[in-house]
């Protein structure tokens, strides 16, 4: 693991527009893995004018979402899918074919999820996976209790997961109780993992996830099997941990 600490929430962003402009970059047909939430806005916001003031150029990349709720069109202003459009997909040269959304709309739950699981696998896998982390430990809508082993599939929210999001709603009652959403198995699979933090509210997750038992009480920690993961967090993230391995980690290495 490549752990970075950051000044604050912008550098966060910043170094996560880096890699990610590097990844297209390097390989224009690249497979992403998007993540939702408060927290990779600054990093859309940064890919949307690398794009429009540098070239930066989506054309060939294929994406996919990691998560959607059940039972809200792709137009509901709370859908994963209205949000990636409005924030990145809008903005940026992505061919509308080649971007990947779970459909919480699907008649066939278990079809679709398996029809998603082929797609990944049709394009040769995830190149680079972005991820942000629930306070609880989650990643995507995989809940503590998730399999650590499990593939796309429909999650049922845990309340503290549904009053987290009910800020976004106008009431509790309106805030989806299930999800689809990648696995961790399918989320381990990704060449390379961009796992992002910013906030004393993520700093009890982020030293459970860096310094805790690997554990599916806490399905974030797995990234600590990955062998190619990196995270990315600002100061407050970092507060509680304990350990100050990551101090000097990312100065350059001899070549
Ligand atoms: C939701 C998403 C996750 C995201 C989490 C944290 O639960 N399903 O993918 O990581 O929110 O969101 P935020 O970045 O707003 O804290």
């Amino acid at each position: 693991m490549l752990v970075e600490v950051m000044v604050d929430y912008d550098a966060v962003s910043e170094r996560a527009a880096e890699l990610v402009a590097q990844q297209i970059r390097k390989k224009p047909d690249s497979v992403i893995g998007f993540a939702t939430g408060s927290t990779p806005l600054g990093l859309y916001k940064r890919l949307v004018a690398m794009h429009r003031d540098a070239g930066l150029d989506f054309s060939k990349m294929t994406t996919f979402n990691l998560d959607e709720y059940i039972g809200l069109l792709p137009r509901h202003d709370q859908s994963y899918n209205r949000f990636m459009w409005e924030h990145l997909f809008e903005h940026i040269n992505v061919s509308p074919e080649r971007v990947f959304i779970p459909n919480g709309m699907a008649d066939d739950i278990d079809g679709f999820c398996a029809w998603y699981e082929e797609q990944i696998e049709r394009v040769g896998g995830i190149d680079l996976q972005i991820l942000g982390i629930g306070a609880n430990g989650h990643l995507a809508f995989n809940e503590p209790g998730s399999s650590l082993g499990s593939r796309t599939r429909i999650k049922t929210l845990t309340a503290e997961t549904v009053v987290v999001n009910a800020r976004f709603f106008s009431n509790l009652n309106e805030v989806p109780r299930f999800a689809i959403t990648m696995g961790i198995g399918t989320i381990m699979e990704a060449r390379r993992l961009l796992l992002l933090a910013s906030g004393e509210s993520k700093a009890m997750a982020i030293q459970t996830t860096l310094e805790g038992p690997v554990t599916a009480m806490a399905p974030s920690t797995i990234v600590q099997m990955h062998r190619h993961a990196h995270v990315i967090i600002d100061e407050r993230a970092a507060s509680r941990l304990k350990n100050k391995h990551h101090h000097g980690i990312s100065e350059p290495k001899p070549e």
